[in-house]
């Protein structure tokens, strides 16, 4: 039988050839996601499959897939692959890390000097015509330099955002699993409990991943530790923030502000987060360069055409 491979979204023409060389490739036209019913009919044949964040796998997707070999995942995070149960049925879960890393950190930095420096903020004012001229008080934003940088999470991302501190000059400290000697770092960060990154941070980035440990891991509990003149800023996963315990904690004036690019329920945004000014919201962009996404779809099919020809994957999830 033919090798068959589902794609849920278009990817560069230039992949899709490479895949074509191995396999009858399925493409799923539409812009937004492949509805589900859909997506459980034309997986039925399918030998592989590539995954967005967007398509929930689980056991009705796994049981609609009796071929299937290979989820070639789009993107590093996979917390929305029951990864157990496709272990469970012999299906290989590759993801994307590494190629999305400076793309992802390089978002973070932007939105950490955003909402330090109310860029976004800016720019809705002058939008609604509501600038009226230079004043010495106008729109004072706050400094990097010399504040700490709090890092959740010392991952590939986690570390590429603790690199660029210096150049801001800020220091660095973080939370998390790994020692910065085990993560091979050169630049000075210091290994921290959770609760005194809180205490002690000026801007609290998030790079950790979605678990059950990490679920609103920022809770109201969270924010009444921060700084009152600490910023938050997530581009990991919605749910590792209660949306709306940050709405309270802004409401009660105990964080400066927060910048946000992922969500609990994309696309939707708590209401409550809209009303303040010192805010940034991004929706879900930490990856989205052409370059990145070019990288990704590339390795996502590279790891597909590996596990269909019997070789190992090139980047399995551990
Ligand atoms: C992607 C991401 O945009 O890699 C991840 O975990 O969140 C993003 O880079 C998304 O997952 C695409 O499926």
């Amino acid at each position: 039988m033919a090798l068959r491979v589902l794609l849920t979204r278009r990817l560069p023409s230039s992949v899709i050839d490479t895949l074509k060389q191995h396999a009858e490739v399925d493409v799923y036209e539409g812009t937004d996601a492949m509805p589900r019913t859909e997506l459980i009919a034309r997986i039925a044949d399918k030998q592989g499959v590539l995954t967005c964040i967007t398509d929930r796998v689980d056991d009705e997707f796994l049981d609609a897939a009796p071929h299937l070999k290979v989820i070639g995942n789009f993107g590093v995070g996979y917390n929305h692959i029951d990864v157990p149960a496709a272990r469970k049925r012999g299906v290989v879960v590759t993801n994307t890390p590494d190629v999305l890393t400076d793309a992802t950190a390089e978002l973070t930095w932007a939105m950490i000097l955003d909402v330090a420096r109310r860029v976004s903020e800016g720019d809705r004012l002058i939008r609604r015509g509501g600038w009226a001229g230079w004043r010495p008080d106008f729109l004072l934003g706050t400094e990097l330099r010399g504040k700490q940088l709090g890092i959740v999470g010392f991952g590939r991302i986690g570390r590429a955002v603790a690199e660029k501190a210096g150049a801001f000059g800020m220091t660095v400290a973080y939370s998390g699993r790994r020692g910065a000697k085990a993560a091979g770092v050169s630049f000075p960060a210091r290994q921290v409990s959770f609760d005194e990154l809180l205490v002690s941070s000026d801007v609290l980035t998030i790079h950790t991943p979605l678990t059950p440990e990490t679920t609103h891991l920022f809770d109201k509990r969270a924010f009444a530790r921060m700084k009152r003149t600490a910023f938050l800023v997530n581009t990991s996963r919605g749910q590792v923030v209660d949306e709306a315990a940050v709405a309270w904690a802004l409401g009660e004036r105990l964080i400066a502000g927060a910048a946000l690019d992922v969500f609990e329920n994309e696309p939707q945004v708590h209401p409550g987060l809209l009303a303040f000014e010192n805010v940034v919201l991004v929706p879900h962009l930490g990856s989205a360069t052409r370059e990145t996404r070019t990288a990704m779809a590339d390795l996502a099919a590279r790891n597909m055409i590996a596990v269909l020809s019997g070789q190992p994957p090139l980047t399995p999830i551990p």
